[in-house]
């Protein structure tokens, strides 16, 4: 994506080292920073300066690539696991670990170009995914005329896949045709994913938008046209986990008779899920929702829980955009593993 003059990616590979934007440090600041070693990938990953499915795949990706490139087989099984280990809900991350360390094991100077191969891809897919979701920007019937609303949740654009991103990238290749697109931003509590970095990139873009309270999907479910939102992992029977707050909006869009899709590459299905159960959900530290901006916000005595994702059943989706088509929840078995 063009930012300023110049045309990024959210994370690259160069001269051996990971180059990423540090998201921590978005809207106010845009940094550039460099991983040297898979215990600097691990550490940015933790801490979410690299952060979403996609782009904590292609880290993954270049991570072993350079991990090849620094020491010998068993190093590099020492990185994959730890790499691996940093965030567990984002399938995409195994996809690129295991990727590009099979292709590349027994030539270790093809894993840069495994490396960038399998990003480029991911690339790809999120172009394809924009081409398929733009033809469902659309009005509802009921909602008469001006322009189509979206609502969005998290951050799943361009920082969090690389480049285009998964559910902003309908909009993106919307907006590019000409389309009226508003988009409702849900926040994001508690790391602010939604209106620290969604609406960042949809302002650089000049793509009309509004930050909303988690809270307030409610409330303005009944002017929305479509959601669409990402996807860290998806089950064999069409069940995804995604952030924290989704499975609200997905209630709420049923009951509203609004169209709720999820947008996502089939690097995020794994075979070995057979339901959303089965998908392991991350649990942060508690700081996270007992502190704003560094400053305690709740009574020293209380505690605090803090899931990372949520389980949206497949009952709730109307479809997965994929970068193979719009499938229904109940055909992406078929969709990931024969076609
Ligand atoms: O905890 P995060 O910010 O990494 O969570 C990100 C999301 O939930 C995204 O929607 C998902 O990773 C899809 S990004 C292509």
């Amino acid at each position: 994506m063009r930012v300023g003059k110049k045309w990024y990616r959210s994370v690259w590979f160069s001269d051996n080292k990971i180059c990423f934007i540090d998201q921590t440090k978005l809207p106010f600041e845009f940094e550039v920073r460099e991983a040297k070693n898979y215990k600097e990938v691990v550490s940015a990953i933790k801490s979410m300066k690299i952060r979403g499915a996609s782009a904590i795949g292609a880290a993954g990706a270049y991570g072993i690539a350079q991990a090849f490139a620094l020491g010998d087989r068993n190093y590099v099984k020492r990185a994959k696991l730890a790499l691996e280990k940093s965030r567990p809900t984002a399938r995409d991350l195994t996809c690129a670990t295991n990727a590009v360390f099979s292709r590349a094991k027994n030539d270790p100077k093809n894993a840069v170009r495994e490396a960038e191969k399998f990003v480029n891809n991911t690339v790809e897919n999120c172009k394809k995914i924009g081409e398929y979701g733009k033809r469902l920007i659309r009005k509802r019937e009921k909602n008469g005329r001006g322009a189509v609303k979206v609502l969005t949740h998290c951050n799943a654009g361009w920082l969090a896949s690389v480049d285009w991103g998964t559910s902003l990238s309908p909009i993106y290749m919307a907006d590019k045709d000409g389309k009226n697109v508003f988009v409702y931003v849900s926040e994001t509590r508690p790391r602010m994913q939604g209106a620290k970095l969604t609406a960042w990139e949809l302002s650089n873009a000049g793509i009309k938008h509004e930050i909303i309270c988690d809270s307030a999907s409610a409330y303005f479910m009944s002017d929305v046209d479509l959601v669409i939102v990402g996807s860290d992992r998806i089950a064999r029977n069409g069940d995804i986990a995604n952030k924290i707050g989704t499975l609200e909006k997905a209630i709420v869009a049923k009951e509203y008779g609004v169209p709720f899709y999820v947008a996502s590459s089939t690097n995020s299905f794994d075979a070995k899920c057979r339901t959303g159960r089965d998908i392991p959900i991350e649990q942060r530290d508690e700081s996270e929702v007992l502190y704003v901006d560094g400053k305690r916000v709740a009574d020293p005595k209380s505690g605090a829980e803090n899931p990372a994702f949520d389980v949206t059943p497949a009952e709730f989706i109307t479809a997965i955009i994929t970068e193979k088509g719009i499938v229904k929840p109940k055909d992406i078995k078929r969709v990931c593993e024969y076609e």
